[in-house]
This record gives structure tokens, sequence and C-alpha cells, in this order.
């Protein structure tokens, strides 16, 4: 028979990758909460037509990426292609707009039908993070300084941050009627997917990657430049916090994003160690979003940043993840050892907290259960057999440095455990 594959670009993420994941997780975590953030878990469906309304109709995700199938009741629903959208909806849902200032984020699978390769998939991870309720450029000036201190956090060199405003609908509106006009004079000149998307989101043309389009490009009228006094007074006091925050940018007059939301700021942080796939974070406002799903207008801002792409980024520095290795190996020996195990290691666990313990499963000869203790990781290999049993003790050895076994009682190993974790754990000897 022949054997079932996993859906292209969609990835199992294997026991000997996981540690990485885990540990970028952990961190992430950990600095959230530091700076006040609390956790909402959305579902992974949702109707069709909430990604419709607030990623908006002619984007490549709505028309092109989305996994949108009909239920067994005719719902149209779909795989969520990002989360911004889902936590607005939980918000209105939950009433959670009426406390401004709302700190939240959420971390899981995406789905988007694109054509993978390196750092693209069809099932990706995103750290999404949204401050909800708050209009001051001060929500975007703190999650910039929060995603470098993740960087720094996890020992990555700082990507590049690009921002740019794209001002209100109104502004837009205008700068669209303008491009088109400019677009529209060239099309001579266009590429094919450029003419397309003259007719439907002329804004995207800033996007193309083709460098025949760049000089076109580059000329084209720029939306810094028709900001309002309100837009530009907002994106110069983003402007001064950065500054004085000591964060280096770079403003980018073509830095569009996929997404309709967007209104006002937007930004990326950007690495040219990955190829192609060059943005790890994205981000920006969407003072509109919440209306446009039916909630009552409230102003927000977030970003989303791709596990995948951050996890790449994380090998390619060399950083190792800090993955806690197994305190022990216990392995029972001959008949009598191998019935105790459990029972004896359900009391170190109960005397230890937070012991790390494997068990050994199988009967074998003791060279083959000292083989399994190596393979396993773990620092110590504890030894149970019926004079270990009569002793109420277990013989214990280093695997990580070469000192004759000891006999430790069973009281006596949280000792060993706690010093074990008060230094750090030496390599693993070349087998
Ligand atoms: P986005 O730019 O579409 O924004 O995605 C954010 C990040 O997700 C990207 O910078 C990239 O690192 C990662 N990503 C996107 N697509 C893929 C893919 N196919 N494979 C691997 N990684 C991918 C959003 O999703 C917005 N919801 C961000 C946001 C939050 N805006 C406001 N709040």
């Amino acid at each position: 028979m022949n054997s079932i594959k996993a859906i292209r670009g969609m990835n199992d993420i294997l026991p000997s990758a996981v540690g990485a994941w885990q540990s970028i997780e952990r961190q992430m975590r950990t600095l959230l909460a530091s700076f006040g953030y609390e956790e909402i878990r959305p579902p992974i469906v949702e109707r069709t037509e909430l990604f419709r309304r607030s990623i908006g109709e002619i984007t490549d995700i709505v028309e092109k990426e989305m996994y949108t199938f009909d239920d067994r009741n005719g719902d149209s629903l779909s795989l969520r292609p990002e989360c911004t959208a889902s936590i607005a909806r939980a918000a209105i849902q939950s009433g959670l707009l009426r406390t401004p200032g709302q700190r939240v984020w959420a971390m899981g699978p995406m789905f988007r039908h694109e054509r993978p390769q390196k750092g693209r998939y069809r099932q990706f991870h995103q750290l999404d993070v949204e401050i909800l309720g708050i209009a001051d450029a001060s929500a975007e000036a703190e999650l910039i300084v929060m995603s470098r201190r993740l960087w720094r956090m996890l020992g990555i060199d700082d990507p590049v941050l690009e921002v740019n405003s794209l001002g209100d609908r109104t502004i837009q509106k205008r700068y669209r009627k303008e491009l088109v006009e400019y677009f529209s004079s060239r099309s001579a000149e266009l590429d094919d997917d450029c003419r397309r998307r003259l007719q439907t989101n002329p804004l995207r043309i800033l996007d193309s990657k083709n460098p025949a389009m760049q000089p076109l490009i580059e000329a084209a009228p720029r939306i810094v430049d028709r900001l309002d006094p309100a837009a530009l007074g907002h994106f110069e006091r983003l402007e001064a916090m950065l500054g004085e925050a000591g964060v280096e940018y770079r403003i980018n007059p073509r830095l569009v994003r996929g997404l309709d939301y967007y209104t006002g700021t937007v930004f990326e942080w950007t690495t040219d160690a990955l190829g192609a796939q060059s943005a790890v974070c994205g981000g920006g406002r969407y003072d509109d979003l919440i209306a446009d799903i039916g909630g009552s207008a409230s102003p927000a801002i977030g970003f989303a940043i791709g596990l995948e792409r951050l996890v790449a980024l994380l090998e390619l520095s060399g950083v190792e993840p800090s993955i806690p290795v197994p305190h022990a190996y216990l392995a029972g020996i001959g008949e009598a050892g191998e019935r105790s195990a459990h029972a004896v290691a359900e009391r170190l666990r109960d005397a230890i907290s937070d012991l790390r313990l494997i068990v050994d499963a199988e009967s074998a000869s003791l060279k083959a259960k000292l083989k399994r203790a190596n393979r396993s990781g773990a620092r110590f290999a504890f030894l149970l057999g019926e004079e270990e049993i009569r002793d109420g003790a277990l013989t214990v050895r280093d695997l990580r440095k070469d000192t004759p076994q000891s006999s430790i009682s069973l009281e006596g190993i949280s000792a060993l455990i706690a010093a074990a974790d008060a230094a750090p754990t030496p390599a693993l000897p070349d087998h």
C-alpha cells in the first residue's frame, strides 16, 4: 500500500526541531507578559465573510489563497489566513473593547494556499500581537520597541525596520485615483500582473517585485507626500518616539502591505538573510476594521511575526536553543527492578518538583539499557536492581563524566538533582 504523505506546504515540526520552537515560544510569552499583554485563543475556522470584510475582497489572500469550504449546514467557512480579524471579532463579541487599551496576543497556525517555497508555507505559524482602543502613536512605538527587544532576547541581529503611513480612507481614496491616473498614462510599460492590479488594487503595483517595473514605481506619486496634517502629525510623533528610543528605521514610501484593512502607520521588519521571503514581522494600524465588521469604531494596531522565518533566523545565527535535558534515565534491572521502576519513579517525582525523568520501558541487558540512557540525552542513569530495592537506594552513573558509579539513597537524589541544576550541564561525551 502506498504511504500517505503530509499536504504540500504543511510541515511536521519533528521532535528534533520542536526544542527551538518551544524555546522561542517560551521567551515570547515571558516578554509579552512583562509588557502587560494577555493571551487570547480564537478558533481556527471562521465565517468566510469575516475575512472578506476585513482583509478585503480584492486581495491575493481572499481572492486566491484561502482554504474555503461549505460546512454541512451550507455555511461558507475558511481556515484563518491570519488572526487580526478573528481577534477583532472576538473583542467585539465579548465586549473586550469596553476597556480601551486592551493588549492581547495569539499564537498558532494560519493557512494560505500560496506557492510553497523556502520560508513560505501553506500552514505556517504566527505570533500575533494587538493593541485595541489606543489611537496615539505611542501604541506603534510600544509594539516596535517590544519587537526589537524580542530580537535581542533571542540573540538574533536586528532585522531592518521599514515604516510608512497610508493615511486614512479619504487620503487613500484620493491617492488611489492619482495612482490610477499615473499608471494608466504609462500602461504600455506595465507587465501583465501590474496591469491587472491597476484594475483591481492599484496600490499593490507599488509592491511589484519585477525589476522592469522599478523605475516606473520609483517615479510614482508617494502617499507620504499626500498625508493631511493629522496623519503627518501622527507619523512625526511616532518618528520622535522611535528617535528617543534609539530605534533605527527607514521610511519606505512603497510599503503598502497585502491586507486592505490598514490605515495610517504600517511597518515591516525584514532581513536579507532569508532569501526572497524577507519579512519576519509585519503590521500596522487598522482604525476602521472594527467598525467594518460591525463593532463600534475603535482604533487598533498590531503586528504578526512568522515563526518559521524566526526559527530559520535563529538557526542561521547559530544560537543554540536552551532546551532542558532530562535529569535522569531510570532503568530497572532484572524482573524485580523492572516491576518497581514506575513506583520508584513516582516517589522521586513526588519528592523533587520539576524532575525530568524517563523510565526505561523494555527488558534488555544492562549494556543495552545504558546505551538507551546515553541516547536519551539524560545527565544521569539511575539503576534499580534487587539490591537497590532492598537498600532503598539507586545506583547512579553520571553520563557526562567519567566518574565511578555510586549508590545514593532515594532521599539523597534530591540533593544530586539540585546540584546538577545549579551548575551548567557538561557536554555529551563522544561515544
Ligand atoms: P502578514 O504580513 O500577512 O500580516 O503576515 C505577517 C508575517 O507572517 C509575515 O511577515 C511572515 O513572516 C509571516 N507569513 C505570512 N505568510 C506566510 C507564509 N505563507 N509562510 C510563512 N510565513 C508567512 C498579517 O498576517 C497581519 N495579520 C499582521 C497584523 C496584525 N496586522 C495588524 N495586526
